[in-house]
């Protein structure tokens, strides 16, 4: 069922998302990586982005933090790009874990497949297959250029974060070298991991996170630039991999609840695309222990639940 919403409907409903949310308790910022553990946790915006180039917004929507495993979308839509949905498929895979972001245990229970894109595993295995050549400033150039299509503009690189990351990614590295042991890395794990934790520390806001939704539920047409991203024809796979495993092993939750196919970071960034309607994220360190922020799950359920919206 079609909906039309007023543009002046929705900014007053952010605003009212905005205010019901704004005092939320629960949760704590991520202390696994030092950056993320000192970012002010009071922080919260919410942004939607809507196929005409309009974005709405409420709070702080232009702070510029940690996109961690949102970037996992957009690599994963890279990979898309590149090789195609059957190669995705072929060498990672498209199914739910079931269990945390970077658990160990997922890649020894499935040893031919890291799952997906949208797992720590499948998110290096990615890296590790992106193009055009094996050059590692060459991949990285094109993993940078891919987030700026689908975000509107250019993300910046988080020299801090990265130094944090890299400190301390030590189940990552047995998680890339777990990968090669079962021959599901495609080039040097070293790189492909390097890679990963780089994307992981690149700064993004709402505003772009919102638009970098839109983008997909615009079927790769960027409503800020203009440009189209991507095939249509790679939209519903790459909102099927979201709406499989967004929220690891709370996403069935986060789907009856929500109704709308969101990804998830540590940085406290929630990305959400309702496909041919819009694309909202929202911000808030805090998370609860899944790794998900508790503010940014609330606003976006809120705004779901006020406008009626539902993929299902
Ligand atoms: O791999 C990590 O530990 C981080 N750089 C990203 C994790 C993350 O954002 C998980 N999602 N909620």
């Amino acid at each position: 069922m079609k909906k039309t919403i007023s543009v002046a409907a929705l900014k007053s409903l952010v605003n009212e998302a905005y205010e019901q949310v704004k005092s939320a308790k629960g949760g704590a910022n991520a202390d696994y990586i030092p950056y993320l553990a000192n970012v002010p946790s009071d922080l919260f915006g919410i942004a939607v982005s809507l196929p005409g180039g309009e974005i709405i917004e409420a709070g702080d929507t232009r702070y510029v933090f940690g996109i961690e495993s949102i970037s996992k979308v957009h690599t994963a839509v890279l990979v898309l790009r590149q090789s195609g949905p059957e190669k995705l498929l072929e060498k990672i895979g498209a199914d739910a874990t079931g269990l945390p972001f970077n658990s160990i245990m997922a890649i020894l229970l499935e040893k031919d497949h890291p799952s997906t894109p949208l797992v720590n595993s499948g998110a290096i295995a990615a890296c590790s297959m992106v193009g055009p050549t094996a050059d590692a400033d060459a991949k990285w150039k094109a993993i940078e250029e891919n987030m700026a299509d689908l975000c509107g503009s250019p993300l910046v690189l988080l020299e801090e974060l990265y130094r944090s990351e890299t400190a301390t990614n030590f189940n990552n590295k047995s998680i890339a070298w777990l990968l090669k042991n079962y021959n599901r890395i495609y080039d040097d794990p070293d790189m492909a991991l390097d890679l990963y934790t780089r994307q992981c520390s690149m700064g993004v806001t709402a505003r772009q996170l919102a638009v970098a939704g839109c983008t997909i539920a615009n079927y790769g047409l960027n409503p800020s630039t203009g440009k189209q991203v991507f095939d249509r024809a790679l939209a519903p796979k790459i909102v099927a991999l979201i709406a499989a495993v967004g929220f690891y092993e709370h996403t069935g939750d986060w789907m009856y609840t929500s109704g709308i196919p969101a990804k998830t970071g540590v940085g406290g960034g929630v990305m959400g695309v309702l496909p041919g309607g819009f694309g909202i994220a929202a911000f808030a360190p805090p998370l609860d222990d899944a790794g998900n922020s508790v503010k940014a799950q609330q606003a976006v359920r809120y705004i779901a639940r006020h406008l009626g919206v539902n993929v299902y």
